[in-house]
């Protein structure tokens, strides 16, 4: 009996897995992985979730949730087309994050938080592990979603905005249970810093991909990743650059925005972001008034002093990427386009230096949040 049901799970497994196109949905995540990383890991920081390894079902879920708008995020709708996907599209890319397993890649492993493990393992027992379970993966089936391997900045804010109904949790608007916890942050810290180790790696071995690859070959009976420590050396193949558009972050600007509003939003942006405005070029503007009729295209460029300084000293070469720029450019079609250099690919190549990964795709969400806010028209 046992081996029919299984047999019978195998079969549905496989049908679900048939109807769902792993490639396009491969092809949809590049649009996704601009803001959640390659392989759908996240990046520290609160605007990026680590959305691999989810299920099928929760990620549908989540997925139509923004497309109706019950669920509201405007720069990542506009920015990944989720407002035209067909039901088909969202199956696919669901499918292809939720077959991405990070777990036990010590690459993927989420930083250790600052705060009491042992405090936020009592919070955590008491209160969230019926539902999230033990291990922190949550029960997939049931939509509850793994807090293990979670960004911690992304768990903070996700807690701040229950606790002030900004989102609903657990599908429930009456949920009451972020309504009284967490008196002080620092408990929200201990709890956030006990999730933090549950996804420790504790059998080393390298992700894998929907489609059977794994991003990196294992190395399975060498010594070196035996150890949970040992540092895994080689590069991440999956990224390598083969065409210009991997190269490039854009956007449409949103229905209804004009121009002047999506460069009044985007200055406005940059200001909250530390990000200085250091220059312009009203390229088009320039060449009408010598006569010269062309498409628009104006060039603004945005700079972090402190970023820039420590990246430049880590490495001069980097001047060459400086100051990072956004274009806002109409094709043949009349559609008007943001655009900038997608510098994750840098650091998906492995092409900057682990000391200032993290500076790096800071300046990148920033630049992309300063996009966004242009498509949104949002001030
Ligand atoms: C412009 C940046 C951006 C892009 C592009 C983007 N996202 Fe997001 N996404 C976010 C942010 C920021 C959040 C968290 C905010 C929130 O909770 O609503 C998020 C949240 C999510 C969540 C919920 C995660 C959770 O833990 O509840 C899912 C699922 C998701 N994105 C999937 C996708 C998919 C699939 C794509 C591509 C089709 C995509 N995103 C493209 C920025 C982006
Ligand atoms: C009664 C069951 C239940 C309990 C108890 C519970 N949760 Fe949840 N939680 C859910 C469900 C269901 C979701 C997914 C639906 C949603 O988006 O809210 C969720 C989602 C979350 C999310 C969003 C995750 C993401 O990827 O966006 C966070 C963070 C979270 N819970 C934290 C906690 C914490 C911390 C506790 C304990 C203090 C807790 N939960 C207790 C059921 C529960």
């Amino acid at each position: 009996m046992r081996s029919i049901i299984i047999a019978l799970l195998c079969l549905f497994g496989s049908t679900q897995l048939m109807a769902a196109d792993l490639k396009k949905g491969k092809k949809i995540n590049k649009t996704c992985a601009l803001c959640h990383g390659a392989w759908g890991q996240g990046t520290a920081g609160a605007k990026s979730p680590r959305i691999a390894g989810m299920t099928t079902g929760f990620l549908v879920k989540i997925l139509s949730e923004y497309r109706s708008k019950k669920r509201k995020n405007a720069g990542m709708v506009a920015t990944s087309g989720i407002h035209k996907m067909t039901d088909k599209h969202i199956e696919d890319i669901a499918t292809y994050l939720a077959g991405i397993d990070l777990r036990n890649d010590p690459r993927f492993d989420v930083d250790h938080a600052k705060g009491d493990k042992v405090k936020g393992k009592e919070i955590f027992t008491s209160e969230c592990k019926g539902c999230h379970r033990k291990n922190g993966y949550g029960k997939p089936k049931k939509g509850i979603p793994a807090l293990a391997g979670q960004q911690t900045k992304y768990i903070i804010n996700t807690i701040k905005r229950f606790k002030a109904r900004k989102r609903v949790h657990d599908d429930d608007p009456e949920d009451d249970l972020f309504d009284e916890m967490f008196p002080k942050q620092e408990d929200m810290f201990n709890l956030t810093a006990y999730l933090s180790t549950l996804d420790d790696v504790t059998e080393p071995r390298s992700a894998t991909l929907p489609d059977g690859k794994t991003i990196l070959k294992p190395k399975a009976k060498s010594k070196e990743v035996k150890t949970a420590k040992a540092p895994i050396k080689e590069s991440l193949p999956g990224a390598s650059v083969s065409e210009i558009t991997q190269t490039v972050a854009k956007m449409e600007l949103g229905k209804g925005v004009t121009k002047d509003e999506a460069i009044v939003a985007m200055r406005n942006k940059a200001i909250e972001l530390n990000m200085r405005l250091v220059g312009e070029q009203h390229v088009s503007k320039a060449l009408e008034a010598r006569g010269e009729k062309t498409p628009y295209l104006a060039i603004f460029q945005f700079c972090n002093l402190s970023d820039a300084k420590a990246i430049v000293h880590n490495n001069p070469l980097y001047a060459a990427y400086m100051p990072c720029r956004v274009a806002m450019v109409e094709d043949t079609s009349g559609k008007t386009w943001l655009m900038m250099l997608n510098l994750d690919i840098l650091v998906d190549n492995t092409l900057v230096s682990k000391d200032i990964v993290k500076t790096v795709i800071g300046v990148n969400q920033k630049m992309l949040e300063i996009m966004v806010a242009g498509t949104t028209g949002d001030l």
